[in-house]
């Protein structure tokens, strides 16, 4: 007995990272996966998802013997989510749980990251979890239940420097959870978040995201993935976790062994919220003498 036996998952961002591992884990539970990725790049500087990237989810599902449906989509457009839904429908005939994971960002001072990023970065982190739940929503309304899981991040209690679209998105994701779960809770569906800290995938492996864990523009190689990590976490023997470890909170909220819970924000990040805070000018100052 599988803990998704006889569930269908509709998650975004699914192509890679750790949407794929919440498509897998959910899969190796016995949940059939809708999976959508793969949008236009728009002004986002880091890569996103290929098809190729896509395919891959498609064949680790497949591989344990669940039925999955890539779609190739965007969450800054609600037809495209709306018609990602009904492909999902027709194909399974229902869908139990929404994983609203994609996100992306860009980097740079608030008053300098040109009108056009904070544009993409709102439409993608904050609007596109919106969209995302309400594709689902009247589906889960005529099924008087449902668990709706939206990715924020511990960017959604905390402030970063050189990120504020970010960090303002993900602030107005838990603001949306809350809201969702306090008008859906009537009619029997669920909204959660999951927080992730710092998690090893490729929204963080380039320029931007070793500079961010490095602590400041130019800073950073690619070794600050993994210092800047451990930095981060306070567990000991933690740094950047692995994708997988978020999965396990989104498998727990979106089964029915979370039934009792709507409205909560579950962080995942090595105990990070915790720490009374990094001082990001000394992680510059000393990465600066580090590269000489
Ligand atoms: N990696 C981290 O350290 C970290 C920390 C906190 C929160 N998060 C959040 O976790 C979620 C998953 O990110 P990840 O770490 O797996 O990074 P990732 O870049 O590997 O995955 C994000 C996925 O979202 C997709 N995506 C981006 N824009 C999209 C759009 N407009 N439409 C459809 N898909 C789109 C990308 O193509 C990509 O496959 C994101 O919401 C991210 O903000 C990540």
């Amino acid at each position: 007995m599988g803990r998704m036996d006889g569930k269908v998952a509709f998650i975004t961002g699914a192509g890679r990272g750790q949407g794929r591992a919440h498509a897998i884990r959910l899969a190796e539970e016995g949940a059939d996966i809708v999976a959508l990725d793969c949008p236009s790049q728009g002004s986002i500087p880091h890569p996103l998802a290929t098809e190729e990237d896509l395919n891959e989810t498609v064949r680790w599902v497949e591989k344990l013997d669940r039925r999955i449906l890539g779609i190739v989509g965007d969450v800054r457009s609600q037809a495209s989510l709306d018609s990602a839904v009904a492909a999902g429908i027709a194909e399974f005939g229902h869908i139990d749980v929404v994983v609203a994971n994609a996100g992306a960002w860009s980097v740079g001072p608030f008053w300098e990251i040109p009108e056009e990023e904070w544009k993409d970065v709102v439409d993608i982190d904050l609007l596109g979890v919106m969209r995302t739940l309400k594709a689902v929503t009247p589906h889960m309304i005529e099924r008087g239940s449902g668990s709706m899981v939206v990715i924020a991040s511990v960017n959604g209690k905390e402030a970063g420097v050189n990120y504020a679209h970010y960090v303002s998105s993900k602030h107005g994701v838990l603001g949306l959870m809350k809201s969702v779960a306090l008008e859906l809770g009537p009619l029997g569906i669920r909204c959660n978040a999951v927080l992730p800290g710092v998690v090893r995938t490729p929204i963080l492996d380039w320029q931007g995201g070793w500079d961010l864990m490095a602590g400041g523009p130019g800073l950073g190689t690619r070794d600050h993935m993994e210092s800047g990590g451990k930095a981060y976490a306070l567990l000991k023997g933690v740094g950047m976790l692995p994708p997988e470890a978020t999965s396990e909170g989104v498998l727990w909220l979106a089964s029915d062994e979370s039934k009792y819970v709507s409205g909560q924000e579950l962080a995942i990040d090595g105990g990070h919220m915790l720490l009374p805070g990094l001082n990001m000018a000394n992680i510059a100052e000393a990465a600066a003498a580090a590269n000489g």
